[in-house]
């Protein structure tokens, strides 16, 4: 790969949301109030920050159980979207494990505009009984970990900055929907996505939440399989990013060792160097189950 091919991946990798916690950090509020970095691609357009303020507080006093707000997002906004289809469309054909497949067709999104969470919600708790609730932006960890256990996914709702369609720094509509929502639409991997916020609910040490949470990236977030014989994607940040797609084909496979995927440190701001590979969607599936169950 040419120093330009990958750097055109890499400004395709969207940085998600990173699940362990450092070791200085305090409990943080559920919702915290938007602040962009200077370096956001969104820090210099006032419009687009009003937009996310507006978008801020609609999770802030959003109630659990009532119909989600639907956000004001522009045509531009709209457009981010069709960008972000148009270039994962084909790298989900090439890339995606069949349950991801069967999911997104399941979901029918429109490929010209976002679909709000509210009728992604309807539809996702029709199948798995998965509900998303609106979030103004990162959560705690735990909080996030643990609200899984109840069924609940918390979720952003705003969108990256139209000047970057296939880059986001933070976790977005794109990836809450694109990524987490479609696997939510499986019942299995939805009970996984239950059983890991059970078993954070039984974990008291800092040390322990750390190994769940790298399970948790190592597989919910960026877990790969194979479907005869051929490497495919069931994670959620290699799902949501054609780049992702692309580059977890030069990761180092190792095979799926939950134990060694909680002691496995990652960066989650690059391209992942190390990947767990299943040798099935089942095999993954009864080893993280009992793994989970275990915990
Ligand atoms: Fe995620």
């Amino acid at each position: 790969m040419t120093v330009e091919q990958y750097e055109s991946l890499l400004a395709d990798h969207a940085d998600m949301r990173a699940v362990t916690l450092d070791a200085d950090e305090t409990p943080a509020d559920r919702n915290r109030i938007v602040q962009l970095a200077p370096d956001h691609p969104g820090f210099r357009d006032l419009e687009y920050r009003a937009r996310r303020n507006r978008i801020a507080q609609l999770a802030l006093s959003y109630r659990a159980g009532q119909e989600i707000p639907d956000a004001p997002y522009t045509r531009e906004e709209d457009e981010v979207w069709r960008a972000v289809w148009q270039a994962l469309g084909p790298a989900h054909q090439a890339h995606a494990c069949s349950e991801y497949l069967e999911c997104v067709e399941r979901l029918a999104f429109a490929p010209d505009r976002i679909p709000q969470l509210r009728e992604v919600n309807q539809k996702v708790r029709a199948i798995s009984g998965f509900r998303l609730e609106p979030v103004a932006g990162l959560v705690e960890p735990r909080v996030f970990l643990e609200s899984l256990a109840t069924g609940t996914f918390l979720c952003t709702q705003y969108i990256r900055h139209h000047s970057t369609p296939l880059y986001t720094p933070e976790p977005d509509v794109v990836h809450e929907i694109v990524g987490h929502a479609v696997t939510l639409a499986s019942s299995r991997l939805a009970g996984l996505n239950r059983l890991f916020g059970q078993a954070v609910k039984r974990t008291s040490s800092l040390e322990a939440l750390n190994r769940l949470s790298r399970v948790y990236w190592f597989t919910i977030e960026f877990g790969v399989l194979r479907e005869n014989g051929v490497l495919k994607a069931y994670g959620t940040g290699l799902l949501s990013s054609a780049g992702e797609l692309e580059e977890m084909h030069d990761a180092e496979l190792r095979p799926l060792d939950l134990e060694a995927a909680s002691r496995q440190e990652y960066d989650p701001t690059r391209f992942q160097p190390v990947l767990f590979c299943a040798d099935s969607f089942e095999t993954m599936y009864e080893s993280l189950r009992a793994f989970l169950l275990a915990w």
